[in-house]
């Protein structure tokens, strides 16, 4: 496809500064295009086919980034923070240029499946309450989760605030019953339960008698703290929280705590579709 768009627009779209410093950048020699030094600043390109080089540096032109990154604890689910580095801190340069942000909140302590992007439509969609978009969680949760916490979020637990959560799947995959008691669940859900015992944070003082539960939980809204919430109507605590999947997104295992890697065609194409579809 033939696209023209002046050299400025372009660079300034893609977050390499005002129009006016990005004139000043082709100014001082700093841009070619397909070789060739730039001197007027209002050049017709074409972002998608001519070689843009800006202070040595190829510039790919595209409007849209999709970013999936395995949160892990201790970093906040903003763009900037005084204090607390933020997700975005973890990603690089030529993808932050685009302004970024995270599609909905984990919490400090969480970690999991963090979807960063600067398509405001499609982020506006998946949060969107009326799409009752699924995010499926694994947790380690102090006490024996049981039939009648499964029966009880199936059917809507009430929060601290009186909100009636919508019907949510919980499963157990894993548990132990106490100090010196076996850990009881399929091979992998074993390691996973025991895995998980040494990411709780020291603060939680886990006592070592009481019951441990590994399970898996999916809800189609998101409120604050919804799954803590959740299971401290029922009397129990969540010590560890991970995010595995949103809608057709799921977390890649390849990608330790702190990695990312930009999402696939098929990604991006899958959550388009999902959003289209809408599941009401
Ligand atoms: N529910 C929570 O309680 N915390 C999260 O970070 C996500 C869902």
């Amino acid at each position: 496809m033939k696209v023209k768009m002046r050299i400025d627009k372009m660079l300034g779209n893609l977050g390499y500064g005002t129009r006016s410093s990005i004139k000043l950048l082709i100014k001082q020699g700093a841009v070619t295009v397909n070789g060739t030094l730039v001197k007027d600043h209002g050049l017709q390109i074409n972002p998608n086919e001519d070689e843009v080089v800006l202070d040595g540096m190829t510039i790919q032109y595209r409007d849209t980034v999709y970013v999936l990154l395995h949160k892990p604890a201790g970093v906040i689910s903003a763009t900037e923070d005084k204090r607390d580095q933020t997700v975005i801190d973890l990603l690089d340069e030529d993808i932050t240029v685009m302004s970024p942000f995270p599609v909905g909140r984990l919490d400090k302590d969480t970690e999991g499946l963090l979807l960063i992007t600067n398509d405001g439509k499609l982020s506006h969609e998946l949060l969107s309450p009326r799409k009752h978009v699924p995010k499926t969680y694994r947790a380690l949760v102090a006490g024996q989760v049981g039939d009648t916490d499964i029966e009880e979020f199936k059917r809507g637990v009430t929060l601290d605030d009186d909100y009636v959560t919508m019907s949510a799947q919980l499963g157990v995959l894993a548990s132990k019953s106490g100090e010196g008691s076996p850990v009881v669940g399929e091979a992998q859900y074993e390691d996973e339960l025991t895995s998980a015992v040494m990411l709780v944070p020291q603060e939680a003082e886990l006592d070592p008698n009481v019951a441990l539960s590994w399970i898996e939980l999916t809800i189609h809204e998101g409120k604050f703290h919804q799954v803590k919430r959740m299971f401290e109507a029922v009397g129990k605590k969540v010590l560890y929280l991970r995010r595995i999947s949103m809608g057709p997104l799921k977390l890649d295992p390849a990608l330790a705590p702190g990695e990312w890697r930009e999402l696939t065609e098929e990604e991006v194409d899958s959550l388009r579709n999902y959003r289209k579809g809408g599941t009401e």
